[in-house]
């Protein structure tokens, strides 16, 4: 069985003081619904720090990154290191979002290096793929899909793999309102697992945890989090509201 992975993406957004109201709000909704998924709050990195104090009496609710540098340490204006994370308890690091792949450049070959330093450093990468609208309509999902899944994890352990989380995200739904439909993402999941056995085997693949992020608000949770082959949910901006953030946990733990 495989634990559903439930994470708040609040990408740019979030001071110190929001996190802190969001928090309150969000540990009260939640209840003890939390214990029975992962729930991980991935915060930008100036709030790390606090949201990991406010967070450390919480057992079932970790702390995420929104990106990391594969180099340990140097000059490397602007960037953090795995490091760097692991001193602020956070357990978890997203890698190669779409936003970091189209607005910052990010290739594969730059989202497996950064895969292999998080391992080496024992955090858990959160790897995103998915397709454009073009490459949609252009019959190419799976090519896409096939490529990025080689090229982001290239190298990786099968026991690596395993403690890898990947995050379908197509990019068309993704901040659009525009959410795949269940079986959309479900055949997408397939694929990846199927993909993920070719390359490794069977039992590491249908270890491997795969969330399904794009528009995940409360009133869609629940259908998608029912696919036999999605395993939780990356969620951008019905994250940054802590009432809609902890339904969709709620929907996600009782699926
Ligand atoms: P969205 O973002 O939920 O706002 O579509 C998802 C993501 O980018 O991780």
């Amino acid at each position: 069985m495989r634990k559903k992975i439930i994470a708040a993406n609040w990408k740019m957004n979030m001071t110190c003081g929001e996190a802190a109201s969001y928090l309150e709000i969000f540990l009260r909704e939640l209840g003890t619904d939390g214990e029975k998924v992962e729930v991980v709050i991935v915060p930008p990195f100036t709030a790390i720090q606090k949201v990991s104090e406010l967070l450390s009496t919480a057992q079932s609710v970790k702390v995420g990154a929104q990106n990391m540098y594969f180099e340990k340490s140097g000059a490397f204006t602007g960037e953090v290191s795995a490091a760097m994370l692991r001193e602020l308890f956070v357990r978890y690091v997203v890698l190669g979002h779409s936003e970091r792949r189209t607005i910052f450049g990010e290739t594969d070959e730059v989202v497996n290096r950064k895969t292999h330093a998080a391992h080496e450093a024992v955090l858990k990468p959160i790897v995103c793929i998915g397709e454009t609208l073009a490459e949609r309509d252009g019959g190419k999902v799976e090519e896409v899909l096939d490529r990025q899944i080689r090229g982001s994890l290239a190298g990786l352990s099968a026991k690596e793999l395993t403690e890898t989380v990947l995050a379908y995200e197509p990019v068309w739904a993704i901040g659009t309102g525009r959410t795949a439909t269940p079986q959309q993402a479900q055949d997408a999941h397939a694929f990846i697992r199927k993909t993920l056995a070719n390359v490794w085997d069977v039992p590491t693949a249908d270890k491997v945890r795969i969330q399904y992020g794009g528009s995940v608000k409360p009133e869609n949770a629940a259908l998608l989090m029912g696919q036999a082959d999605i395993d939780g949910a990356l969620v951008g901006g019905a994250s940054l509201d802590p009432r809609a953030f902890a339904q969709i946990v709620k929907q996600s733990a009782s699926e």
